[in-house]
């Protein structure tokens, strides 16, 4: 697998992947109407994701929110995934071409969501997720290069039971613990987690939600009753190079945006997906043929809390933000 080059500064404290990519990772080409979408490289957490597979997805993620925006400022998003081999930070180029197709148009509202979505870690009801959106959810993942299914109660088990090895495992392990525990930041710093965000955990110890620290690190956990039969569901793909991980991303804002709209709430069980040794357990077919990307867990439920969003500007600066709103 390759790796995208990382710049040689291990002394900065790492920050978690985030769904949109960090200040200084694109820019705007005017001439040509082209966003390039680096990767933000120093913000990758060397011990918890040494491929850069979550950074990739996390950047996927920032790519669909750019294509709904290109839509709803009326441009045709033309995305070319890792366009240059020799640039390898390089993740996307989004061209800003002209009116979007009819099949793009079909969801206009997919942009309002991107304002509206964030993860819930809170409790869920047992309300069933309708099918219809659950299918809903399936094709748009399929018609972005991803599989999204629901697991039967037998593999809900199996998955959780490896989420849960991963995160005893994640909150005892010195270096990860470290970097996990970094992410979490003070509320104005747009590239971590507040503490308040992340909710509390599982008073019945079956859910296996992210602790983001160990015992021994002072963060106090409130406990509540979560579900007792989550609804989860499990994003794979067909082959696990980079640009497969970036279409995974692509298809989990996706389905993000579309729950969102559907008064539905998401949270992110990615641990087991961490451990080399764990993830291809993940697999629900054979793991040559499933790549697990990441775990969901939806349902009806209180929203979560807002955590910082870095401003576009940060991201361009305001001139080529400008220049990229009014190509
Ligand atoms: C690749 C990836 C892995 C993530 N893993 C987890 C996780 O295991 N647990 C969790 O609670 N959130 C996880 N998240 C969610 C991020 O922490 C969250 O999206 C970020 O802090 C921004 O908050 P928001 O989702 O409310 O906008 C993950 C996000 C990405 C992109």
């Amino acid at each position: 697998m390759t790796r995208p080059r990382t710049p040689s500064s291990p002394r900065r404290p790492p920050r978690p992947p985030s769904t949109t990519p960090s200040p200084g990772g694109s820019a705007f080409d005017a001439p040509a109407r082209t966003i390039h979408v680096h990767a933000a490289s120093r913000y990758a957490l060397r011990a918890t994701d040494p491929d850069a597979r979550a950074l990739h997805v996390s950047v996927g993620a920032a790519l669909c929110n750019l294509a709904a925006a290109a839509v709803h400022l009326g441009r045709e998003p033309v995305v070319r995934l890792l366009p240059r081999p020799e640039v390898p930070d390089l993740l996307a180029t989004v061209r800003l071409a002209g009116r979007p197709r009819a099949a793009l148009l079909r969801r206009p509202d997919l942009y309002r969501a991107i304002w509206r979505r964030r993860s819930s870690r809170l409790p869920f009801s047992p309300e069933p997720v309708p099918g219809t959106v659950l299918a809903e959810l399936t094709a748009a993942a399929r018609l972005d290069g991803a599989d999204l299914r629901r697991p039967d109660r037998h593999e809900r088990t199996r998955l959780l039971d490896l989420t849960a090895e991963a995160e005893r495992r994640s909150t005892t392990d010195p270096e990860r613990r470290a970097e996990t525990l970094a992410c979490i930041t003070d509320p104005k710093d747009t590239r971590g987690l507040p503490a308040y965000a992340i909710g509390p955990q599982d008073t019945a110890g079956q859910l296996p939600m992210r602790a983001f620290a160990g015992q021994q690190d002072g963060l106090v956990r409130q406990r509540a009753a979560f579900e007792p039969d989550p609804q989860l569901l499990l994003l794979t793909t067909g082959h696990d190079r980079r640009a497969d991980w970036l279409r995974a991303g692509q298809a989990l804002q996706h389905a993000l945006l579309l729950l969102t709209l559907h008064g539905l709430r998401a949270s992110m069980l990615h641990q087991a997906l961490e451990w080399p040794d764990l993830r291809p357990r993940m697999a629900v077919t054979s793991p040559d043929r499933c790549a697990p990307q990441m775990l969901l867990r939806i349902g009806y439920g209180p929203a979560g809390y807002p955590t910082p969003r870095h401003h576009a500007a940060a991201l361009f600066g305001q001139h080529d933000l400008q220049a990229a709103i009014a190509a």
